[in-house]
């Protein structure tokens, strides 16, 4: 009893005092690398990874001193810092092609902040080393990437092409990628095949692009992916055909129908899911859709719901803010209490909904008994 109340204590406190002044640090929680290297330069060279960390432009040396200082030669409009030679920064610059006379020994080629339209298949012939290309920011589009212009780079292991013109998926990727961004640019179409060879592919992002539909082969050969990012596209209704190994899977901001019984049916490794706008309506989603233990963060934000869905017990971080939610039954966590079944809920947000306190059931606190805060 002791423990029961002091969590009803602890949540009516962040009741009154908390409600709506958590925003980053709830959104921030599990795990997720969030996308914010996009167009920076490397800050330090991390040495115990052996990598660099690509955050910001914070801390950059000064383009003369670096020319003063490297015995190697440097082409145009490029930095070669001597403490890292195996990085080639020709960013920010005005570029329209990729320098010609590229250091045999260049790993990481950051490129982003250009106006690069078109990438030759001859661009990296002496370039066969490279681990990390970065073509964020440019203008590449349609045909812009030659097919067989990466095939030989048996290294490259992330591949930038945030923020261009692409209107398909390139082809011709090189088996060695682990990382590949392709957000923010205009795909519509993934042909067959193209990620037939990318069994190491574990991240790919294609958010704020115009795909629709995802056919029974476009994403076959994905076998190690984990996070997929297909918010801000043209989807009407739940995707088929994702890859089973999915752990995060967005679909942010697409007008989605509903969920049918099945549409998480597979997806024993899915772990964070994100629906927020997505104009989902309660009587589209079917009582079953979410009932997936191995769920840890749900987002349903920004929906119209007026109902909260069945969640799976394991579910431990659930948004529903900004829906119209009139309504609290416990049956939603709990289909039974009991010593051992209870709701693993920690944060459940419910804020921007026609809820009030006074609307909970008095049972709830012994069914969402570790909660560590509730926005009302
Ligand atoms: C590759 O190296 C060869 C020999 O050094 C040179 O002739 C050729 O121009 C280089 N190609 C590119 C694209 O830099
Ligand atoms: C980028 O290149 C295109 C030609 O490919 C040119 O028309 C355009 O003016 C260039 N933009 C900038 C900002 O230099
Ligand atoms: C890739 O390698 C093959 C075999 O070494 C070679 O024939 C081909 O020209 C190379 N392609 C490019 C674009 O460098
Ligand atoms: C996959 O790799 C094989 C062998 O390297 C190659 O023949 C084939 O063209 C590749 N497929 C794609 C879609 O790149
Ligand atoms: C995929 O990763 C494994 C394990 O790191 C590695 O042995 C293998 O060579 C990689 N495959 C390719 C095509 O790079
Ligand atoms: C979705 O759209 C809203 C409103 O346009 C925007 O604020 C939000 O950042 C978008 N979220 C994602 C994940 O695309
Ligand atoms: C959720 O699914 C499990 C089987 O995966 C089932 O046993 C359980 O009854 C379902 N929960 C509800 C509340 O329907
Ligand atoms: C809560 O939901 C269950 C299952 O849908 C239903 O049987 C029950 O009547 C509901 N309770 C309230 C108070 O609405």
């Amino acid at each position: 009893m002791a423990v029961q109340w002091s969590v009803l204590t602890m949540s009516i406190a962040s009741v009154l005092g908390l409600v709506l002044s958590v925003c980053c640090p709830v959104r921030g929680s599990p795990g997720v690398s969030q996308d914010l290297d996009y167009g920076g330069v490397p800050l330090w060279i991390n040495r115990l990874l052996g990598e660099p960390s690509v955050l910001s432009l914070q801390g950059r040396m000064d383009r003369a001193w670096y020319r003063a200082n490297n015995p190697d030669s440097c082409p145009d409009l490029c930095d070669c810092p001597i403490q890292w030679p195996t990085a080639l920064y020709c960013d920010h610059g005005h570029l329209e092609k990729v320098p010609d006379s590229l250091l045999d020994n260049t790993q990481y080629l950051f490129l982003q902040g250009n106006n690069i339209s078109y990438v030759p298949s001859s661009s990296f012939t002496n370039s066969s080393g490279l681990r990390w290309l970065i073509l964020d920011h440019n203008n590449l589009q349609g045909e812009g990437l030659q097919p067989d212009t990466l095939q030989n780079l048996t290294q490259l292991k992330y591949l930038f092409l945030n923020h261009n013109k692409l209107t398909a998926v390139p082809s011709g990727l090189p088996s060695s990628l682990r990382q590949l961004r392709l957000a923010h640019n205009l795909i519509s179409i993934i042909s067959p095949g193209t990620f037939g060879n990318l069994s190491n592919l574990t991240m790919l992002l294609l958010q704020g692009n115009r795909l629709s539909v995802i056919t029974e082969t476009d994403l076959t050969g994905l076998v190690s992916v984990n996070l997929l990012d297909l918010s801000g596209n043209r989807f009407f209704s739940f995707p088929s055909y994702l890859p089973p190994s999915i752990q995060q899977l967005y679909l942010s901001n697409n007008s989605l129908s509903g969920l049918e019984e099945n549409s998480l049916r597979g997806f024993a490794n899915l772990k964070f899911l994100r629906l927020s706008h997505c104009g989902l309506l309660s009587p589209s989603i079917h009582r079953q859709s979410f009932n997936l233990s191995s769920l840890v963060e749900l987002d349903l934000s920004y929906n119209k719901l007026t109902t909260i869905p069945l969640v799976p017990s394991t579910l431990q971080y659930l948004y529903l803010e900004a829906n119209h939610i009139q309504e609290f039954n416990v049956s939603s966590f709990c289909s039974e209490v009991g010593p051992l079944s209870y709701s693993r809920m920690k944060i459940l947000r419910l804020d921007g909904n026609q809820m009030s306190y006074h609307l909970l059931p008095t049972d709830w606190v012994y069914c969402l008994r570790v909660l560590h805060h509730i926005y009302i």
